[in-house]
């Protein structure tokens, strides 16, 4: 029994999805040289347009937001040309479609963009290197000055209109999974002492100006974000980090945002500090549209929002591995199960 994934459901007096079932972002590393969408990934998204929303794969908003190959942006005309072509193919089909807008932060590499200097909140590194990239180690990135600040919120802004302009029904903010809304949110890699480091109030202010910019440029009934108040990947956790989510989360609810979207790949994970696991953190603190995402199938994913966990359920491996996983769990067909080697196709 999944009847209720098949509800529609308001997310505002602008945007209404004909079910509760999202399609997580999933990166796939295949735009092109210019990191324009290409028209086998406008085939792609078209498959799953029944989703009742598709969040597209990570979009870098500038050069020096890239960690990974063939990562797809939105600061060029190309680009944004490229993804029109996504969009009108999903809303051909009757679906929906946000954009979700990343910087890397310490986890870019110049690699990608010509020996630029590597941003983050604090010139505190990751170990490690680009996946399947052994070569590209990460480095110590440049703690961000003022000015670099200023530039990034503006470009956040600039992507969010672009993803307007591309035919994207909104914007998902990348704040989660390590990267550079992220990074400002943990003390492993904020360790800054001026108005955007030290508490909990100054360490929201970078994800909260991003947040109010683009809502100011596109919309609040547009605007949706992503966190991991749970450190799990290039991330360390600090219990201290708790009292900054605390802040940051009725800040977030003020803003009356599209939705907020977990950002884990297992929902079971605890976390010392957070008393459990990140939705159950999240929505006894948060009470607006939460999405759970992180291993769910779409009967343990029913059973939550049946439990008032969270209000929608976004799915990822198993998007990857079905195109038409809605219409399959709508009639009880059996799901192919993903595997890892399905990343090489865009199928
Ligand atoms: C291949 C792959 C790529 C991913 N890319 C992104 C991404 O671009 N942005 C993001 O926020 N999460 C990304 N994730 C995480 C997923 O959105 C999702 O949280 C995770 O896969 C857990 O959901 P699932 O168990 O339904 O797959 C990715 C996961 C996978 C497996």
């Amino acid at each position: 029994m999944t009847d209720n994934l098949f509800q529609s459901f308001a997310l505002n007096d602008t945007i209404h999805l004909a079910n509760r079932i999202l399609m997580a972002p999933l990166t796939r590393c295949m735009a092109d040289e210019n990191l324009v969408p290409t028209p086998a990934m406008a085939a792609y998204y078209g498959r799953r347009a029944d989703a009742g929303l598709i969040i597209s794969e990570a979009v870098i908003i500038r050069p020096d937001g890239q960690g990974y190959p063939n990562t797809p942006g939105l600061f060029t005309p190309q680009q944004i040309e490229g993804w029109k072509a996504v969009t009108s193919g999903v809303h051909q089909h009757g679906g929906k479609i946000f954009a979700q807008l990343w910087h890397t932060g310490r986890v870019a590499h110049p690699h990608f963009f010509g020996d630029g200097e590597v941003m983050a909140p604090s010139a505190v590194g990751v170990t490690g290197s680009v996946p399947r990239m052994r070569e590209l180690t990460y480095q110590v990135p440049k703690a961000v000055t003022h000015d670099d600040i200023s530039k990034l919120i503006n470009d956040y802004a600039q992507a969010a209109q672009n993803a307007i302009d591309a035919g994207f029904d909104g914007v998902e903010i990348h704040g989660a999974n390590g990267y550079l809304v992220d990074q400002f949110l943990h003390f492993d890699s904020n360790k800054r002492d001026d108005e955007f480091g030290g508490s909990p109030q100054n360490m929201a202010r970078f994800p909260l100006a991003v947040v109010d910019a683009i809502v100011a440029r596109i919309g609040n009934d547009r605007t949706a974000l992503r966190i991991s108040p749970g450190a799990y990947f290039n991330m360390a956790g600090d219990p201290r980090d708790r009292e900054v989510f605390d802040y940051l989360l009725p800040q977030l609810e003020q803003r009356d945002l599209a939705f907020l979207h977990v950002g884990i790949f297992d929902d079971a994970m605890e976390f010392d500090y957070l008393g459990g696991n990140a939705s159950s953190y999240i929505r006894a603190i948060y009470n607006k549209t939460l999405v759970g995402v992180g291993s769910f199938t779409a009967q343990s994913g029913s059973d939550a929002i049946n439990d008032n966990k969270f209000d929608l359920l976004a799915i990822g491996r198993p998007f990857i591995a079905n195109p038409d996983y809605v219409t399959r769990v709508r009639d009880n067909v059996e799901l192919v199960e993903y595997s890892d080697e399905m990343l090489a196709q865009l199928v």
